[in-house]
């Protein structure tokens, strides 16, 4: 049997090829790698041994995707990881993001239904909290307003695949609300590789100690926290991946619409970030303190009991951990996998 893995070129779609590979399972990768690169497949490869079953389709392009489905008839789950995801971009390309990332999962669901496959995890996000109603968040906290077309992507996506089941009760819908994923593969053969300039903390961070980046502009120290720096649940990429092996192992055996936040339970500030990373690499981060960030919140992490509770997942790897697995990769790979 064969598991589809949309995105499965990018950043946590291919680690959790790598586990679901060292895992035993055969995964199949259709991307258009409109945000990743093919070599990803051969470090897959050297890390595993093997080279998984790769399409280069477009989800938007419902003849490709259902020839993909049409040659494999063994696929029996998805995980869909494939969308657009950078935050600020989505607020000045709303229409491309509104597009491809609901019609994309439009036509994957058209294409489960027809080929009988009736396992799904989807790839969602703590950012349809929004500005959280209460911290820790809980699953049945009530989601927020999101301040960007992307999040309203992914509230949107949950609420069609919930409704999907309604018709299709043989269905298992997993949605795992990622909080900040972080980190590289501990080979320092994958990693997190953003075009251009990071938006996100570590990787920002990564190009600051290896002397990339001139300084880190630290976003506001202003909020209610406890340094008045943001405060995130960072969450190791390998940890994420796994929590993906347990979604897909409990959705073999039941079904329905289930929920998961996954993130540690444990907030970081930014500069929490800064000192970590500093003393599990030695390096030093140099910052500056800057205006707040439109659009961010002050604080954002899980309560992540019910991953724990339901799904016998949690996170393994801590803040040093991921410090130092980033650091890796970015030493190994200065340009990311141009390298
Ligand atoms: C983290 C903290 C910033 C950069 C985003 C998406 C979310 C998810 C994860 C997809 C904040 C501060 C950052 C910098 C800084 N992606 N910061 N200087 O915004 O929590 O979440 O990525 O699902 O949807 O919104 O992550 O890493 O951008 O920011 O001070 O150069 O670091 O203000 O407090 P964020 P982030």
């Amino acid at each position: 049997m064969s598991i589809l893995i949309t995105g499965g070129t990018g950043f946590i779609g291919s680690h959790t090829v790598v586990e679901l590979i060292e895992a035993g399972e055969t995964p199949i990768i259709v991307d258009n790698l409109s945000n990743s690169k093919e070599i990803v497949l051969d470090r897959i490869k050297t890390i595993t041994g093997i080279c998984p079953k790769f399409y280069k389709v477009d989800l938007c392009d419902m003849t490709a995707l259902d020839a993909v489905f049409a040659e494999n008839p063994e696929i029996e789950s998805v995980i869909h990881f494939a969308g657009l995801k950078a935050v600020g971009e989505s607020v000045s390309l709303p229409l491309q993001y509104y597009y491809n990332n609901i019609v994309s999962t439009l036509n994957l669901c058209e294409c489960m239904k027809k080929y009988g496959v009736k396992n799904l995890v989807f790839s969602s996000s703590a950012t349809v909290y929004g500005t959280p109603a209460e911290i820790p968040i809980k699953e049945t906290t009530l989601l927020g307003q999101t301040t960007n077309p992307y999040g309203e992507t992914k509230k949107m996506i949950e609420r069609i695949l919930t409704d999907v089941y309604k018709p299709n009760p043989d269905w298992s819908i997993s949605l795992l609300r990622y909080f900040n994923p972080i980190g590289a593969h501990k080979s320092g053969l994958m990693g997190e590789d953003p075009c251009g300039i990071p938006n996100n903390l570590l990787p920002y961070v990564s190009k600051v100690a290896e002397g990339q980046l001139p300084i880190l502009h630290v976003h506001g120290n202003d909020y209610p926290t406890p340094d008045g720096t943001g405060v995130r649940d960072y969450i190791h990429v390998v940890d994420l991946a796994q929590a993906h092996l347990k979604a897909l192992t409990r959705a073999r055996k039941v079904t329905g619409v289930e929920i998961y936040n996954i993130g540690t339970g444990r907030g970081y500030s930014v500069l929490e970030v800064v000192k970590a990373y500093e003393s599990a690499t030695g390096r030093k981060v140099k910052y500056e303190i800057g205006p707040r960030r439109p659009g961010d919140v002050a604080e954002c992490y899980a309560d992540a009991t019910k991953a724990y509770e339901v799904l016998g997942w949690k996170a393994q790897y801590d803040i040093a951990d991921m410090c130092r697995d980033a650091d890796r990769w970015q030493r190994q790979n200065p340009r990311g996998y141009e390298s």
